[in-house]
């Protein structure tokens, strides 16, 4: 179990939609929140709320794509609440383009926003949280695109740094679990958010600024006719925290993709391993030994 009450938490990204959700869920539950944005009055806004409610909160700016601002961050959530051990890495952006219609720039803000922030923002609280000795969680936000990719096209560098999301928190975890510090990767499967309205206004300058056109999905291929349901981030929170009390490697919020999900692995499992099956079945199976006899019946 990770208890939530009497900890402090950082939400990047806690400006709108599921990062506020969480971020006041987070209050709710007697955890104090640092509300971490690249928009720093929506952030603000938030962190308004969780005191007006009687809850801990503060407002920092953020930007993610940028190591040195995310240190910054970092320091300031420390002298203001203490040892964060609650880190939610959830600030993200979209594309719903066709992998070379995408600018050069937009193809590498959307693999840094979304990888390379979890990354840096991971590291920017774990060393304090290792040597704090009190445990603690790392949930991440993923997406259902991360771990279906098959099941949104037009989406390849967040595809890719969903999915890089994923094997981050999972393998983290074989170095935390002596700590007592647990990882989870949460993959929204469909929350209404402002993210089709808002995404292009979080580009940073350093890859082209910000923009005020919305995310185009076109009907065609979008969701391969698959529209998801939509939940409120309030809908989502308590399921996301409640993954993250019991330890979860993942953090889920539609039970109907546990469909998607069997098919898209056993495929995999059924149809890659018989081929592998196969193969082992007619050269035998490799020894410990990785120059021996099967490798070179192989070559
Ligand atoms: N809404 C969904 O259905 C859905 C599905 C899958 C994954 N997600 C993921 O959930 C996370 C939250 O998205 P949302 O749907 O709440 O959208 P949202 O647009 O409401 O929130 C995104 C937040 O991230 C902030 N942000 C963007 N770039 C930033 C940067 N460089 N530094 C700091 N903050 C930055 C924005 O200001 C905004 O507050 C994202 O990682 C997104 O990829 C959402």
């Amino acid at each position: 179990m990770t208890d939530i009450k009497g900890r402090a938490a950082v939400v990047t990204g806690g400006g709108s939609g599921i990062g506020a959700g969480l971020a006041k869920e987070l209050a709710k539950q007697g955890a104090a929140v640092a509300v971490a944005d690249i928009k720093i009055e929506n952030a603000q806004k938030v962190a308004n709320d969780i005191i007006a409610a009687g809850g801990k909160a503060v407002a920092l700016h953020v930007d993610v794509c940028d190591r040195a601002s995310i240190k910054k961050m970092a320091a300031e959530a420390k002298a203001a609440l203490g040892t964060i051990t609650l880190v939610f890495p959830n600030a993200g952006a979209t594309s719903f383009d066709a992998l070379m219609d995408m600018s050069d720039d937009d193809v590498e803000w959307i693999l840094t926003v979304n990888l390379m922030g979890v990354m840096w923002t991971t590291r920017a609280f774990l060393g304090d949280m290792i040597a704090e000795g009190k445990g603690g969680h790392i949930c991440a936000t993923a997406s259902m695109a991360g771990l279906l990719p098959g099941w949104i096209p037009v989406h390849v560098p967040y595809s890719a740094a969903k999915m890089g999301i994923i094997g981050m928190m999972m393998n983290l975890q074989c170095e935390l679990t002596q700590h007592n510090i647990h990882t989870t990767s949460y993959c929204p499967g469909g929350v209404a958010t402002g993210m089709k309205k808002n995404n292009s206004s979080y580009r940073p300058a350093k890859f082209g600024g910000p923009g005020q056109d919305e995310v185009h999905v076109d009907e065609k291929v979008s969701f391969n006719n698959n529209m998801p349901k939509f939940y409120t981030p309030a809908d989502i929170a308590p399921m996301v925290l409640n993954a993250v009390s019991n330890n979860r490697a993942f953090a889920f919020d539609h039970a109907e993709h546990r469909k998607e999900f069997q098919r898209t692995y056993s495929s995999i499992v059924e149809g890659c391993y018989d081929d592998i099956q196969a193969w082992e079945d007619k050269h035998g199976t490799p020894t410990p030994n990785p120059t021996g006899p099967v490798l070179e019946k192989i070559n």
